[in-house]
Protein backbone atom coordinates (compact mmCIF):
# COMPACT_ATOMS: atom_id res chain seq x y z
CA UNK A 1 0.00 0.00 0.00
CA UNK A 2 2.93 2.46 0.94
CA UNK A 3 4.19 2.02 -2.41
CA UNK A 4 0.96 2.31 -4.08
CA UNK A 5 0.43 5.57 -2.79
CA UNK A 6 3.64 7.08 -3.20
CA UNK A 7 3.13 6.08 -7.06
CA UNK A 8 -0.42 7.10 -7.40
CA UNK A 9 0.41 10.58 -5.45
CA UNK A 10 3.20 10.44 -8.40
CA UNK A 11 0.92 10.11 -11.07
CA UNK A 12 -2.20 12.65 -9.94
CA UNK A 13 0.45 15.59 -8.53
CA UNK A 14 3.13 15.18 -10.90
CA UNK A 15 5.88 15.49 -7.44
CA UNK A 16 7.00 12.91 -4.80
CA UNK A 17 5.33 13.14 -1.94
CA UNK A 18 6.59 13.06 1.78
CA UNK A 19 4.93 10.11 3.73
CA UNK A 20 3.39 9.29 6.87
CA UNK A 21 1.47 5.89 8.27
CA UNK A 22 -0.79 6.04 11.08
CA UNK A 23 -2.40 3.01 12.19
CA UNK A 24 -5.93 1.70 13.35
CA UNK A 25 -6.15 0.80 16.98
CA UNK A 26 -7.97 -2.42 18.95
CA UNK A 27 -9.00 -1.34 22.42
CA UNK A 28 -8.22 -4.61 24.92
CA UNK A 29 -10.98 -3.75 27.59
CA UNK A 30 -12.59 0.08 28.82
CA UNK A 31 -15.36 0.92 26.38
CA UNK A 32 -17.09 3.92 26.99
CA UNK A 33 -15.35 5.14 29.57
CA UNK A 34 -12.64 7.32 27.77
CA UNK A 35 -15.22 10.52 27.36
CA UNK A 36 -16.03 9.81 31.21
CA UNK A 37 -12.06 11.03 31.66
CA UNK A 38 -11.64 7.38 32.67
CA UNK A 39 -9.45 4.55 31.65
CA UNK A 40 -8.93 2.72 28.67
CA UNK A 41 -6.15 -0.21 27.18
CA UNK A 42 -5.84 0.62 23.61
CA UNK A 43 -3.07 -0.68 21.03
CA UNK A 44 -2.55 0.24 17.48
CA UNK A 45 -2.18 -2.57 15.20
CA UNK A 46 0.10 -2.69 12.26
CA UNK A 47 -2.76 -1.93 9.76
CA UNK A 48 -3.67 1.93 8.81
CA UNK A 49 -3.22 4.67 6.70
CA UNK A 50 -0.33 5.95 4.29
CA UNK A 51 -0.92 9.62 3.48
CA UNK A 52 1.57 11.44 0.81
CA UNK A 53 1.29 15.07 0.85
CA UNK A 54 3.75 17.93 -0.77
CA UNK A 55 2.81 21.63 -0.42
CA UNK A 56 1.39 22.87 -4.20
CA UNK A 57 1.65 26.61 -3.99
CA UNK A 58 -1.49 27.19 -5.23
CA UNK A 59 -2.25 29.53 -2.45
CA UNK A 60 -5.70 27.89 -0.26
CA UNK A 61 -6.48 25.28 -3.07
CA UNK A 62 -5.90 21.36 -1.92
CA UNK A 63 -6.28 18.63 -3.95
CA UNK A 64 -7.10 14.86 -2.76
CA UNK A 65 -6.99 11.29 -4.21
CA UNK A 66 -8.17 8.51 -2.40
CA UNK A 67 -6.71 4.98 -3.58
CA UNK A 68 -9.24 3.13 -1.77
CA UNK A 69 -12.25 5.18 -3.27
CA UNK A 70 -10.84 5.75 -6.51
CA UNK A 71 -11.75 9.31 -5.72
CA UNK A 72 -10.64 12.94 -6.46
CA UNK A 73 -11.67 16.10 -4.49
CA UNK A 74 -10.71 19.80 -4.28
CA UNK A 75 -11.60 22.18 -1.43
CA UNK A 76 -10.05 25.67 -0.54
CA UNK A 77 -8.79 26.20 3.33
CA UNK A 78 -10.60 29.23 3.12
CA UNK A 79 -14.02 27.68 2.91
CA UNK A 80 -13.73 24.79 5.14
CA UNK A 81 -17.55 22.91 5.97
CA UNK A 82 -18.28 19.76 7.26
CA UNK A 83 -18.98 17.12 4.65
CA UNK A 84 -20.79 14.70 6.70
CA UNK A 85 -20.00 11.02 5.97
CA UNK A 86 -17.48 11.00 2.89
CA UNK A 87 -13.47 10.07 3.91
CA UNK A 88 -12.40 14.00 2.78
CA UNK A 89 -14.13 14.74 5.69
CA UNK A 90 -11.81 14.51 8.37
CA UNK A 91 -8.65 15.79 6.11
CA UNK A 92 -10.81 19.23 6.12
CA UNK A 93 -11.87 18.99 9.74
CA UNK A 94 -7.96 18.46 10.37
CA UNK A 95 -7.08 21.61 8.61
CA UNK A 96 -9.62 23.73 9.99
CA UNK A 97 -8.18 22.77 14.02
CA UNK A 98 -4.77 23.59 12.71
CA UNK A 99 -5.91 27.24 11.49
CA UNK A 100 -7.89 27.54 14.23
CA UNK A 101 -4.73 27.35 16.43
CA UNK A 102 -2.89 29.73 14.45
CA UNK A 103 -0.84 26.90 12.38
CA UNK A 104 -0.64 28.69 8.37
CA UNK A 105 -1.69 25.99 6.49
CA UNK A 106 -1.48 26.34 2.40
CA UNK A 107 -2.66 24.33 -0.51
CA UNK A 108 -1.37 21.07 -0.73
CA UNK A 109 -1.77 17.94 -2.85
CA UNK A 110 -2.41 14.97 -0.97
CA UNK A 111 -3.24 10.82 -1.98
CA UNK A 112 -4.05 8.26 1.03
CA UNK A 113 -4.51 5.01 1.12
CA UNK A 114 -5.67 2.12 3.85
CA UNK A 115 -5.52 -1.46 4.75
CA UNK A 116 -8.08 -0.69 7.68
CA UNK A 117 -11.56 -2.90 6.98
CA UNK A 118 -13.99 0.20 7.00
CA UNK A 119 -17.01 -0.02 9.41
CA UNK A 120 -15.38 -2.63 11.53
CA UNK A 121 -14.47 -0.26 14.14
CA UNK A 122 -11.09 -0.80 13.61
CA UNK A 123 -11.20 4.05 14.06
CA UNK A 124 -10.18 4.13 10.15
CA UNK A 125 -11.44 7.84 10.84
CA UNK A 126 -8.84 8.61 13.51
CA UNK A 127 -6.17 7.03 11.18
CA UNK A 128 -6.88 9.84 8.43
CA UNK A 129 -7.24 12.74 11.21
CA UNK A 130 -4.13 11.74 12.60
CA UNK A 131 -2.22 10.79 9.38
CA UNK A 132 -3.47 14.23 8.23
CA UNK A 133 -2.80 16.04 11.26
CA UNK A 134 0.75 14.49 11.16
CA UNK A 135 1.01 15.07 7.34
CA UNK A 136 0.44 18.43 7.70
CA UNK A 137 2.82 19.38 10.61
CA UNK A 138 5.45 17.74 8.33
CA UNK A 139 4.88 19.23 5.39
CA UNK A 140 4.90 22.58 6.78
CA UNK A 141 7.55 21.95 9.55
CA UNK A 142 4.93 23.32 12.12
CA UNK A 143 6.24 20.61 15.01
CA UNK A 144 2.75 20.15 16.61
CA UNK A 145 3.38 18.15 19.83
CA UNK A 146 1.67 14.39 19.41
CA UNK A 147 -0.65 15.70 21.96
CA UNK A 148 -1.76 18.12 20.15
CA UNK A 149 -2.29 15.84 17.15
CA UNK A 150 -4.68 13.77 19.06
CA UNK A 151 -6.75 16.73 20.05
CA UNK A 152 -7.03 18.26 16.63
CA UNK A 153 -8.00 14.75 15.34
CA UNK A 154 -10.68 14.12 18.41
CA UNK A 155 -12.19 17.54 17.22
CA UNK A 156 -11.93 17.06 13.99
CA UNK A 157 -14.29 13.98 14.49
CA UNK A 158 -16.98 15.39 16.70
CA UNK A 159 -17.01 18.91 14.56
CA UNK A 160 -16.87 17.59 11.16
CA UNK A 161 -18.18 13.58 11.52
CA UNK A 162 -20.98 14.66 14.63
CA UNK A 163 -19.57 12.21 16.72
CA UNK A 164 -19.05 13.29 20.03
CA UNK A 165 -16.32 11.05 20.79
CA UNK A 166 -13.69 10.79 23.76
CA UNK A 167 -9.55 10.95 23.21
CA UNK A 168 -8.65 6.99 23.10
CA UNK A 169 -8.94 6.20 19.37
CA UNK A 170 -6.30 8.93 17.78
CA UNK A 171 -4.35 8.54 21.06
CA UNK A 172 -4.11 4.75 20.16
CA UNK A 173 -3.23 5.89 16.80
CA UNK A 174 -0.24 8.20 17.90
CA UNK A 175 1.05 6.55 20.45
CA UNK A 176 0.73 3.21 19.93
CA UNK A 177 4.07 0.61 20.53
CA UNK A 178 4.41 -3.00 18.40
CA UNK A 179 3.58 -5.66 21.08
CA UNK A 180 2.35 -3.52 23.77
CA UNK A 181 -1.39 -1.87 24.67
CA UNK A 182 -1.16 1.69 26.19
CA UNK A 183 -2.86 2.08 29.85
CA UNK A 184 -4.06 5.40 29.32
CA UNK A 185 -6.13 7.74 32.19
CA UNK A 186 -8.23 9.98 29.81
CA UNK A 187 -8.39 12.76 32.00
CA UNK A 188 -4.72 13.32 32.40
CA UNK A 189 -3.77 12.25 29.21
CA UNK A 190 -0.80 10.21 29.55
CA UNK A 191 -0.32 6.14 29.49
CA UNK A 192 1.76 3.47 30.38
CA UNK A 193 3.11 1.04 28.13
CA UNK A 194 2.39 -2.05 28.80
CA UNK A 195 3.94 -5.26 27.54
CA UNK A 196 1.32 -7.90 26.12
CA UNK A 197 1.86 -11.20 25.57
CA UNK A 198 -0.50 -14.47 25.37
CA UNK A 199 2.22 -17.06 24.47
CA UNK A 200 0.12 -20.02 22.27
CA UNK A 201 -2.91 -17.25 21.54
CA UNK A 202 -4.28 -14.86 18.74
CA UNK A 203 -5.82 -11.77 18.50
CA UNK A 204 -9.02 -12.88 16.59
CA UNK A 205 -11.32 -9.84 15.74
CA UNK A 206 -14.86 -11.25 13.71
CA UNK A 207 -16.76 -8.37 12.28
CA UNK A 208 -20.54 -9.01 12.42
CA UNK A 209 -20.91 -6.63 9.16
CA UNK A 210 -24.08 -5.01 11.05
CA UNK A 211 -23.72 -1.45 10.93
CA UNK A 212 -26.48 0.75 12.73
CA UNK A 213 -27.83 3.54 10.46
CA UNK A 214 -28.43 5.30 14.35
CA UNK A 215 -24.88 4.04 15.50
CA UNK A 216 -23.64 7.94 15.58
CA UNK A 217 -27.02 9.15 17.63
CA UNK A 218 -27.13 6.43 20.40
CA UNK A 219 -23.69 7.09 21.02
CA UNK A 220 -23.65 10.71 21.26
CA UNK A 221 -26.92 9.62 23.78
CA UNK A 222 -24.78 7.37 26.28
CA UNK A 223 -22.63 10.70 26.51
CA UNK A 224 -25.37 12.85 27.55
CA UNK A 225 -26.36 10.13 29.45
CA UNK A 226 -23.49 9.84 31.73
CA UNK A 227 -23.18 13.33 31.83
CA UNK A 228 -26.72 13.83 33.27
CA UNK A 229 -26.08 10.85 35.96
CA UNK A 230 -22.87 12.91 37.01
CA UNK A 231 -25.53 15.99 37.38
CA UNK A 232 -27.87 14.15 39.10
CA UNK A 233 -25.41 13.19 41.68
CA UNK A 234 -23.56 16.26 42.45
CA UNK A 235 -25.19 17.13 45.37
CA UNK A 236 -24.13 13.93 47.00
CA UNK A 237 -20.90 13.59 45.39
CA UNK A 238 -19.73 16.83 45.12
CA UNK A 239 -16.06 15.98 43.97
CA UNK A 240 -17.44 13.75 41.54
CA UNK A 241 -16.77 15.75 37.84
CA UNK A 242 -17.41 12.35 35.71
CA UNK A 243 -18.42 8.60 36.54
CA UNK A 244 -14.28 8.38 37.50
CA UNK A 245 -14.47 9.48 39.94
CA UNK A 246 -16.92 7.41 42.09
CA UNK A 247 -16.32 3.49 42.83
CA UNK A 248 -17.85 0.12 43.82
CA UNK A 249 -18.31 1.53 47.24
CA UNK A 250 -20.88 3.91 46.15
CA UNK A 251 -22.79 2.42 43.88
CA UNK A 252 -25.64 1.53 46.57
CA UNK A 253 -26.25 5.30 46.95
CA UNK A 254 -26.14 6.20 43.29
CA UNK A 255 -28.69 3.31 42.83
CA UNK A 256 -31.13 4.86 45.54
CA UNK A 257 -30.71 8.22 43.47
CA UNK A 258 -30.39 7.94 39.89
CA UNK A 259 -33.71 6.55 38.01
CA UNK A 260 -33.92 3.27 36.04
CA UNK A 261 -32.47 4.24 32.84
CA UNK A 262 -29.47 6.12 33.74
CA UNK A 263 -28.29 3.43 37.18
CA UNK A 264 -26.82 0.46 34.91
CA UNK A 265 -25.25 2.89 32.70
CA UNK A 266 -23.83 4.74 35.67
CA UNK A 267 -22.59 1.32 36.53
CA UNK A 268 -21.16 0.22 33.45
CA UNK A 269 -18.63 3.03 33.59
CA UNK A 270 -17.76 2.44 37.03
CA UNK A 271 -17.06 -1.36 36.78
CA UNK A 272 -15.33 -0.68 33.28
CA UNK A 273 -12.97 1.66 35.00
CA UNK A 274 -12.04 -0.77 37.73
CA UNK A 275 -11.99 -3.89 34.92
CA UNK A 276 -9.17 -1.93 33.11
CA UNK A 277 -6.73 -2.00 36.27
CA UNK A 278 -7.96 -5.34 37.01
CA UNK A 279 -6.77 -6.45 33.09
CA UNK A 280 -3.74 -4.48 33.07
CA UNK A 281 -2.94 -5.90 36.53
CA UNK A 282 -3.75 -9.67 35.27
CA UNK A 283 -1.25 -9.11 32.70
CA UNK A 284 1.46 -7.75 34.40
CA UNK A 285 1.20 -11.13 36.60
CA UNK A 286 0.76 -13.53 33.45
CA UNK A 287 -2.97 -14.80 34.42
CA UNK A 288 -4.28 -14.79 31.30
CA UNK A 289 -7.30 -16.50 32.03
CA UNK A 290 -7.86 -13.93 34.69
CA UNK A 291 -7.48 -11.58 31.86
CA UNK A 292 -10.13 -13.34 29.91
CA UNK A 293 -12.57 -13.60 32.16
CA UNK A 294 -12.46 -9.89 32.36
CA UNK A 295 -13.17 -9.67 28.62
CA UNK A 296 -16.36 -11.74 29.29
CA UNK A 297 -17.21 -9.71 32.00
CA UNK A 298 -16.70 -6.46 30.27
CA UNK A 299 -19.14 -7.61 27.15
CA UNK A 300 -22.06 -8.36 29.69
CA UNK A 301 -21.88 -4.81 31.23
CA UNK A 302 -21.57 -3.57 27.97
CA UNK A 303 -25.00 -5.66 26.65
CA UNK A 304 -27.05 -5.29 29.66
CA UNK A 305 -26.09 -2.54 31.71
CA UNK A 306 -25.04 0.30 29.04
CA UNK A 307 -27.10 -1.47 25.81
CA UNK A 308 -24.57 -0.65 23.35
CA UNK A 309 -24.42 -4.82 22.05
CA UNK A 310 -26.91 -6.14 19.42
CA UNK A 311 -27.84 -9.79 18.94
CA UNK A 312 -25.43 -10.17 16.37
CA UNK A 313 -22.48 -9.37 18.94
CA UNK A 314 -23.78 -11.22 21.67
CA UNK A 315 -24.46 -14.55 19.39
CA UNK A 316 -20.90 -14.05 18.52
CA UNK A 317 -19.26 -14.04 22.21
CA UNK A 318 -21.85 -16.07 23.30
CA UNK A 319 -20.67 -19.02 20.60
CA UNK A 320 -16.73 -17.75 21.10
CA UNK A 321 -17.25 -18.81 24.98
CA UNK A 322 -19.05 -22.39 24.59
CA UNK A 323 -16.56 -23.40 21.83
CA UNK A 324 -13.59 -23.45 23.88
CA UNK A 325 -10.00 -22.96 23.13
CA UNK A 326 -10.80 -19.10 23.80
CA UNK A 327 -9.72 -16.92 26.64
CA UNK A 328 -11.81 -14.09 26.39
CA UNK A 329 -14.57 -12.34 23.75
CA UNK A 330 -16.51 -8.95 24.11
CA UNK A 331 -17.74 -6.19 21.33
CA UNK A 332 -15.32 -3.64 21.15
CA UNK A 333 -15.40 0.02 20.64
CA UNK A 334 -18.80 2.14 19.93
CA UNK A 335 -20.88 -1.04 19.52
CA UNK A 336 -24.48 -1.30 17.63
CA UNK A 337 -22.50 -3.78 15.57
CA UNK A 338 -18.79 -3.26 14.08
CA UNK A 339 -16.51 -6.30 15.73
CA UNK A 340 -16.08 -8.33 18.49
CA UNK A 341 -12.51 -8.78 20.05
CA UNK A 342 -11.42 -12.57 20.93
CA UNK A 343 -8.47 -14.43 22.04
CA UNK A 344 -7.89 -17.75 20.95
CA UNK A 345 -5.73 -20.54 20.93
CA UNK A 346 -3.56 -20.63 18.02
CA UNK A 347 -4.11 -23.86 16.79
CA UNK A 348 -7.76 -23.92 17.01
CA UNK A 349 -8.29 -20.48 15.01
CA UNK A 350 -9.03 -22.04 11.97
CA UNK A 351 -11.67 -24.37 13.39
CA UNK A 352 -13.28 -21.83 15.12
CA UNK A 353 -13.79 -19.49 12.31
CA UNK A 354 -15.21 -22.46 10.03
CA UNK A 355 -17.67 -23.00 12.97
CA UNK A 356 -18.55 -18.95 13.24
CA UNK A 357 -18.69 -18.62 9.63
CA UNK A 358 -21.00 -21.79 9.67
CA UNK A 359 -23.48 -20.85 13.08
CA UNK A 360 -23.52 -16.94 12.16
CA UNK A 361 -24.31 -16.97 8.54
CA UNK A 362 -27.09 -19.67 9.25
CA UNK A 363 -28.69 -17.06 12.22
CA UNK A 364 -28.66 -14.20 10.72
CA UNK A 365 -28.21 -15.09 6.87
CA UNK A 366 -24.67 -12.19 6.94
CA UNK A 367 -21.23 -13.41 6.56
CA UNK A 368 -18.71 -12.43 9.00
CA UNK A 369 -15.16 -11.40 8.47
CA UNK A 370 -12.22 -12.65 10.36
CA UNK A 371 -8.97 -10.37 10.88
CA UNK A 372 -5.91 -11.43 13.31
CA UNK A 373 -4.46 -8.22 14.51
CA UNK A 374 -1.18 -7.49 16.04
CA UNK A 375 0.13 -4.70 18.43
CA UNK A 376 1.76 -2.07 15.68
CA UNK A 377 3.54 0.98 16.10
CA UNK A 378 2.02 4.53 16.22
CA UNK A 379 1.91 7.29 13.78
CA UNK A 380 4.94 8.46 12.16
CA UNK A 381 6.72 9.41 9.02
CA UNK A 382 7.65 6.57 6.80
C1 LIG B 1 -15.66 4.96 19.80
C2 LIG B 1 -15.17 6.36 20.21
C3 LIG B 1 -14.18 6.27 21.36
C4 LIG B 1 -14.76 5.44 22.51
C5 LIG B 1 -15.33 4.12 22.00
C6 LIG B 1 -16.05 3.36 23.06
O1 LIG B 1 -14.60 4.21 19.27
O2 LIG B 1 -14.56 6.99 19.12
O3 LIG B 1 -13.85 7.57 21.80
O4 LIG B 1 -15.70 6.15 23.25
O5 LIG B 1 -16.22 4.30 20.91
O6 LIG B 1 -15.18 2.94 24.03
Amino acid sequence: MRDQVISSFIKNFKDTPLLVFAPGRINLIGEHTDYQEGFVFPSAITQGIWMGIKKNNLDSLCRLYSLDFDQELSFDLQHLSPKKGHWATYIMGICAQLKQSGYPVEGFDLALGGNIPIGAGLSSSAAISVATALAISEAFHFQVPKKNLVLYAQKAEQLFAGVNCGIMDPYASAFGKAHHALLLDCRSQTHQEIPVEFPGYALLLTHSKVSHSLADSAYNARRAACEESIFLLKDLFPNAHTLRDLSHKDLEVIQGVLPKTLYPKAKHVISECARVHEAAEALRTGNVKGFGDMLYASHQSLSNDFEVSCPELDYLVEQARTYGSVLGSRMMGGGFGGCTLSIVRQEALEDLCTHLEKMYTKKFQLVPDFIQVEMGSGASQV
